[in-house]
């Protein structure tokens, strides 16, 4: 029987890289030898039992590799074939897949909430050597040869939902944007604001190096909430308000504010993943009658999506290199995990290579 290293979830605080049985690949499935994969912060949920997994569950939800194996089934691949795969791996043939809702996949019925996500949630996922990936037909896509596994590696995740929240906002040419947390998912939303076409994008965050980051990645104004009236400033900003407001933090009070900054029949975004209760105070949605959107958005996957983010890498409009600022082998996770769960040595992404 073959083997392979893995990230193991062993209980609440208790990550091992272990040696555990090598997946084969079966009908409609492919095994990818993992070149390159991440830490996202989901995964320190997990980690610190704030999400519940399974026990025994491999972690991990961000794969870069190449085809080891392909089940019956499944075509247009060739062993060797280099892919990335989204941390959203949809069915493509239920309900929910076939009216554009791949992340709400219903894996072959209808509708399931959070459905799409599987990798390192609900099936063994990405941080060791050798990975199943499940409807390999939706889900394998192909790397062009011109890009580099750090290169892609971003957009299995925090790309695409950052991005997402740009998107699902509707953002149009000439808006004013404001993005509340300037971590991995909100420098990517702030990226993506850019990208949609953003006369002026305002990146909130507190920690100098993000807010770097921030005018790196598209900023045209950062704002520290430590040191102002983020709110007030960004009214002042904005000649009254933005007209979209993106929240990537989940919490009451970014959720509250990101309300707030926003001009009458304004759209608010919400990335965050919250928890307790979320509530809108009335003033500030204008008792409920001032045209407002919220939107929410869960990461999306599958191989089309993959192709399109993988194109703007190619041609240039987006580098998230700069993010993945530092690098391991798979034996010293527990390690890297601990540095990124700290937010230790400026660290904003780690590579993992196993
Ligand atoms: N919608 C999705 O599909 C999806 C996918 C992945 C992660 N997420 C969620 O997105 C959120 C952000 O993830 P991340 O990995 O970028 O988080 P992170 O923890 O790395 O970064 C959070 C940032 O928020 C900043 N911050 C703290 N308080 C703030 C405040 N009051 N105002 C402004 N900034 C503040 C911190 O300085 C930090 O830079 C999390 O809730 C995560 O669970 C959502
Ligand atoms: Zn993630
Ligand atoms: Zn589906």
């Amino acid at each position: 029987m073959k083997h392979m290293k893995a990230t193991v979830f062993h209980g609440k605080n208790e990550i091992r890289v272990d040696e555990v049985e090598r997946p084969r690949a079966g009908v409609g499935e492919a095994v990818i030898r993992v070149t390159l994969t991440t830490i996202c912060g989901t995964d320190l949920h997990i980690l610190r039992g704030e999400y519940p997994v399974r026990e025994g569950l491999i972690i991990g939800h961000e794969p870069v590799g190449v085809i080891e194996e392909l089940g019956q089934g499944v075509s247009g691949y060739q062993i060797g074939n280099r892919v990335l795969v989204g941390a959203i791996t949809p069915c493509g043939q239920c309900a929910a897949c076939l009216t554009g809702h791949l992340s709400q996949c219903g894996q072959g019925k209808s509708y399931e909430a959070l459905g799409g996500w599987r990798l390192g949630n609900t099936i063994n996922g990405a941080q060791a050597e050798y990975l199943l990936v499940p409807n390999a037909q939706a889900n394998l896509a192909k790397i062009p040869d011109a890009l580099t596994d750090e290169q892609v590696v971003l957009l299995a995740d925090i790309a695409s939902t950052g991005f997402s929240g740009a998107e699902s906002a509707g953002i149009k040419i000439g808006d004013a944007v404001v993005v509340f947390a300037q971590g991995p998912i909100g420098l990517c939303a702030t990226a993506g604001a850019k990208l949609m076409g953003a006369a002026l994008v305002i990146g909130v965050d507190g920690d100098e190096n993000r807010l770097r980051m921030s005018r790196r990645m598209g900023a045209d104004v950062v704002l520290d909430y430590r040191e102002c009236d983020v709110v007030g400033e960004v009214r002042k900003l904005t000649g009254g308000g933005a007209d979209v407001a993106i929240e990537a933090l989940g919490t009451q009070q970014t959720f509250e504010q990101a309300l707030r900054s926003l001009r009458p029949a304004g759209t608010l975004s919400s990335l965050g993943v919250y928890s307790g209760k979320l509530q809108i105070p009335y003033d500030a949605f204008a008792a409920g009658i001032g045209d407002h959107r919220i939107v929410t958005t869960l990461c999306p996957g599958g191989k089309e999506r993959m192709r399109r983010l993988m194109e703007m890498a190619r041609t240039g409009r987006v580098d998230l290199t700069p993010l993945l600022t530092h690098t391991f082998s798979l034996d010293e996770i527990p390690e890297a995990y601990d540095l990124f769960g700290a937010r230790r040595d400026g660290v904003l992404k780690v590579a993992i290579k196993p």
